[in-house]
């Protein structure tokens, strides 16, 4: 049983109250652990002091050395060393770190961009948050499906399909698709500030495909198929990975359907163009388009088939990490579920703030909104430049550094709150950034590779040992309480803090040499590990050389 658990029956089987793991808190200095009895002090009737001295009275464990009572009702617990450390062991040791494993199946869609065009800035913290959701949340042990659902019907299909039968290009599709269909698309915007009627005429292409229309579907799945290889690479090199990958295109038919089965069963009424405007009951939520006029669909109307349709699948959890901008959008789609009987229980928006630039958002080689892939290469390159300048190093790993840099930056930040990047903290070797941890990590390593044994614990710790103990114990900790409140930033900030635990233990304590080097040697090797498994958490390359 996890430690702080232990602790819980303890004081549960003092008091006769339901005590949780989570009561048990781990304060800063003082004590190894306390439980504030405060709260079940008006349960009880009785002063939380007095609560506190009889459970130190009456408490015995082994694995406790000594209580007492502090503040308006604290019992500090005093472990003792060698039995908890010991525990850490144990549990650190596992496969699962100690972490308690969730069951239940977790479908993680997230990317899900629009084709046609690169990925640009506003995808790169979707791509590195759903990535490290991904991975935490099976690390928790959930059985998690990554979905990436692209954004691959609406009129900007319709535009480059224009473009490409209407407007001459010096781009050449076979050659370079992307490029190809990002400049007919720019053209078409330029020409229809001209000639607005042109907008119609996409719009005509866009709905061909729908249709089914046998030129349109041709052209599209053209171009799809283009942007998905050329989004291939990419993630290939941030090492994100899906299981599946669906789209819009896919949903969209079912979705009209299923909006004409309501308005069949009477559950809605159209309007008297055959359009359908979705009113909510709760007045707060502003209405919605669902189903235009001509019978096509929208981009709510296949979420809504896109739920029910993952419903179906079984899974427990639908999560979508989608940008807060989209707030509305998902308050409108769970709500009209919920409505209209589709069970939206599973269902979450996992939403994040902006990503802000020192730069703006756009690029000025193009013109357009700065493209994700720029941003790793000028990370990529800034870390070459920093090692050289400020530590006269030839970097061994630039690409992992730098992709680490920016993705540990991102994440570290809590989702929900907007961020403005500061390319000299992102790209730092020093306080809290990805290659802090990766440098941190590979010093451990460069300890471990000189040591002829593995080492264990002994049974007395000095301080900064024992503090870095503690501070890996809350490893599996921090990853239930990530993956509870779907934040890697728990991680990511745990790390930072681990890591400097490390350092200052490095700092103070001999390792090799000593004669305390096995014990030493073990806690190199726990921290390792920790840090091996904490990154990968967080999709950063945990590293044997910088
Ligand atoms: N393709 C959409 C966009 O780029 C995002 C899709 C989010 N997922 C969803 N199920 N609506 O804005």
């Amino acid at each position: 049983m996890a430690i702080k658990a232990e602790l819980a029956r303890l004081v549960e089987q003092g008091i006769n109250l339901e005590v949780e793991e989570n009561d048990i808190e781990r304060p800063d200095r003082h004590a190894d652990f306390a439980y504030p009895c405060m709260a079940a002090s008006s349960e009880l009737g009785r002063n939380p002091r007095e609560i506190a001295e009889e459970l130190a009275d009456n408490i015995e464990s082994e694995l406790i050395d000594s209580m007492e009572v502090a503040g308006p009702g604290y019992l500090n617990f005093h472990m003792n060393r060698e039995k908890y450390a010991e525990r850490i062991d144990t549990e650190l040791g596992s496969d699962s770190f100690g972490v308690n494993q969730k069951e239940g199946s977790v479908l993680v869609e997230f990317s899900s961009p629009n084709i046609a065009k690169p990925m640009n800035v506003g995808h790169l913290r979707n791509n590195v948050l759903g990535d490290s959701l991904r991975r935490i949340l099976s690390f928790a042990g959930f059985d998690v499906t990554a979905e990436n659902y692209i954004g691959d019907l609406g009129t900007q299909f319709g535009k480059v399909i224009w473009g490409h039968k209407n407007i001459e290009s010096d781009k050449n599709f076979e050659e370079a698709p992307i490029e190809y269909m990002l400049d007919i698309y720019v053209k078409f915007h330029e020409m229809a500030e001209e000639s607005p009627e042109i907008e119609e005429e996409a719009r005509e292409w866009a709905k061909k495909i729908e249709e089914g229309d046998e030129e349109a579907v041709r052209l599209w799945e053209k171009f799809r198929e283009a942007t998905l290889e050329y989004h291939k690479d990419e993630y290939n090199r941030l090492n994100i990975k899906f299981d599946r990958i669906t789209g819009e295109s896919k949903v969209y038919e079912k979705s009209r359907e299923l909006v004409e089965s309501w308005v069949e069963e009477g559950k809605i009424k159209p309007d008297e163009d055959g359009s359908v405007f979705y009113e909510f009951e709760d007045e707060e939520l502003p209405g919605a388009v669902i189903l235009k006029e001509d019978g096509s669909t929208l981009y709510l109307t296949r979420d809504l088939y896109n739920l029910k349709k993952r419903n179906n699948e079984g899974y427990d959890y639908n999560l979508y990490v989608v940008a807060s901008e989209q707030e509305l959008h998902f308050k409108q789609l769970f709500k009209i579920a919920e409505e209209m009987g589709i069970d939206s229980s599973g269902a979450e928006h996992i939403s994040y703030g902006m990503l802000n630039l020192p730069e703006g958002s756009m690029s000025t080689r193009r013109g357009l909104i700065i493209e994700q892939s720029e941003i790793f290469k000028k990370a990529i390159k800034m870390a070459e430049e920093k090692a050289q300048n400020e530590m006269d190093r030839q970097l061994e790993n630039a690409e992992a550094i730098g992709i680490g840099a920016v993705k540990y930056r991102n994440l570290a930040i809590s989702r929900k709150k907007d961020m403005e990047f500061n390319w000299d903290t992102a790209i730092s070797f020093k306080g809290d950034s990805g290659p802090y941890l990766q440098y941190s990590n590979v010093r451990a390593k460069s300890i471990l590779r000189k040591a002829s044994n593995n080492g264990e614990l002994g049974s007395e710790f000095e301080d900064e040992e024992y503090e870095l103990l503690k501070k890996l114990a809350e490893f599996p900790e921090k990853v239930e309480s990530a993956a509870d409140q779907r934040e890697p930033a728990k991680i990511a900030n745990y790390l930072s803090t681990l890591c400097e635990d490390f350092n200052t233990f490095y700092h103070e304590c001999e390792v090799l040499g000593s004669e305390k080097e096995s014990q030493r040697l073990k806690l190199v090797r726990m921290f390792v590990e920790v840090t091996d498994q904490g990154l990968e958490l967080l999709g950063i390359e945990p590293l044997d050389k910088m």
